[in-house]
């Protein structure tokens, strides 16, 4: 078999994988999130080495997964998480992660330091949860522990150099450090010198599939795994999870409803350049590309919605009532900026809304506004995407919205594209165990892996009549944020 192992926010889920793609084993071990101050967000890296570890053990000692049947492990990991190592690589400080929002200040600091130079080197315009903004943060807040840095690590690589004792960054998650030259994947010394930071601080990079090393002498005792067993770079979460639902050729758009909401595109090069309107890294397939937006209240807004007005019905009930309504909830319109936007508003005091309400509207009608608000949402992601001429025909739907007939009926209306659902959703863990899989030489590349691994359920169609009736909708949606935004500021 092959491990892959997800560092997620709240827990890793490490899943044991053969051959065929079958997940014969799955173990996950949570840890904390620590708040010390309003925005602020950080982990204990420990906690992910001895979380992994449990896991593990219990792979072993439950499940009865033997040491020296695991060929080769590699990782999925959360994003953009600051870790610093001094020069015994002993850990500096707790890691501030990706949802910290701590950087307001210095994300300003950047672009008025580098202005559009900085967009053109790393595809992205800096956020708070970016690594670069967080390590400004530290070098001016706390001086004396950055002069004490070596090297900085993001979570599944400090995981990965544990597990290994071998320092390196593989380049997808390099990618949303935004320090990375993309397109020629070198660290950019243009923003390390703006920013004064030595050339020492940055680790080597390595690919997702590049072979890391083996597991190192110390962790195998600590673990009981084998010194023969090797370990692969692995991915950014969202490049982990894109690889896990096949979406390996340009042809392919990936709809993740979770809490929040991610549209990603496989990009076949560095061409499209969407300056920054989208988020734009390597993906874990070498010298390929995807690019990403995010809505923030995704299936948020629904279960916001439910808790708020329906509480006490069961769930599956409650999104299939929506049926009850016709194609655009009787001209009832929703936008789902409720705790804010990224794409494609980058406006954290953005509000939500329904208009047109009407006398006649019910609870079913509002339910249905709540769904169309969400995938409009994603439309406006994608509209980015055509409006850059950066084609598809299909979209993978995963998350919340694959588990709801109606809701993908929906999707398939509102993108105007063919939605398909995947047998056996399995998230970025599938991806990591691919990784691994192509790794340790059972597949020649990850699209070869997929074919075996990955394998697409439902179709939904676009329905002719119901495609028009959404386009109109979606014009009226388009123009809501515009006219509403100074209200909610
Ligand atoms: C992406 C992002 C999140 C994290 C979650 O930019 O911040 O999706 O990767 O782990």
């Amino acid at each position: 078999v092959v491990l892959g192992v997800d560092l997620g926010t709240s827990a890793v889920k490490v899943s044991a994988v053969d051959r065929e793609g079958k997940i014969v084993a799955q173990q996950s071990e949570a840890y904390s999130l620590n708040q010390p101050e309003p925005g602020y967000s950080e982990q204990n890296p420990e906690d992910w080495v001895t979380g992994t570890t449990a896991a593990i053990d219990r792979l072993i000692k439950v499940d009865g997964i033997k040491p020296d049947e695991i060929t080769g492990i590699s990782y999925s990991g959360q994003m953009h998480g600051l870790v610093l190592l001094d020069d015994h690589n002993q850990v500096l400080r707790p890691a501030i992660l990706w949802n910290d929002t701590r950087t307001t200040e210095q994300c300003k600091e950047i672009l008025d330091t580098m202005g559009q130079d900085f967009i053109d080197i790393t595809r992205n315009v800096p956020l708070e949860g970016f690594t670069l903004p967080k390590l400004l943060w530290v070098k001016e807040n706390e001086p004396e522990l950055f002069n004490n840095v070596s090297v900085f690590l993001l979570p599944k690589d400090y995981l990965r150099y544990r597990m290994t004792g071998k320092i390196a960054m593989e380049y997808s998650d390099a990618a949303g450090t935004v320090m990375l030259d993309e397109e020629n994947k070198t660290w950019s010394t243009k923003i390390a010198d703006a920013f004064d930071l030595s050339q020492t601080i940055f680790p080597p990079l390595i690919e997702s599939i590049g072979f890391a090393g083996t597991i190192g002498d110390t962790y195998a005792k600590f673990s009981g795994l084998k010194t023969t067993t090797k370990i692969y770079g692995g991915a950014a979460d969202n490049a982990a999870g894109a690889i896990g639902a096949g979406i390996l050729s340009s042809n392919q758009v990936l709809s993740s409803i979770g809490t929040s909401g991610v549209v990603l595109k496989y990009e076949d090069n560095a061409d499209v350049d969407y300056k920054g309107a989208l988020h734009f890294f390597n993906h874990a397939i070498p010298n390929k590309f995807y690019t990403m937006g995010v809505t923030l209240a995704a299936g948020y807004s629904l279960s916001w919605f439910k808790k708020t007005f329906s509480a006490d019905q069961d769930f599956t009930e409650f999104v299939n009532a929506a049926g009850d309504s016709t194609v655009g909830a009787n001209g009832l319109l929703f936008t789902p900026y409720i705790v804010g936007e990224r794409t494609p508003y980058p406006d954290g005091d953005a509000r939500g809304s329904f208009i047109g309400i009407d006398g006649t509207h019910n609870k079913a009608d509002f339910t249905r506004a709540v769904l169309e608000g969400i995938v409009f949402s994603f439309k406006d992601i994608m509209r980015i995407f055509a409006e850059k001429g950066s084609n598809f025909d299909t979209v993978v739907s995963i998350g919340g919205g694959a588990k709801s007939p109606l809701w993908l009926q929906i999707q398939a209306d509102v993108f105007n594209k063919k939605v398909v659902t995947l047998k056996n959703e399995q998230g970025p863990g599938l991806g990591a165990a691919m990784i691994a899989a192509v790794g340790v030489g059972w597949f020649d590349s990850l699209s070869d892996c997929a074919q075996k691994f990955v394998s697409y359920d439902q179709e939904y169609v676009p329905g002719s009549g119901n495609v028009e009736k959404y386009e109109k909708m979606y014009q009226l949606y388009k123009q809501v944020y515009g006219q509403t935004a100074e209200i909610s500021h």
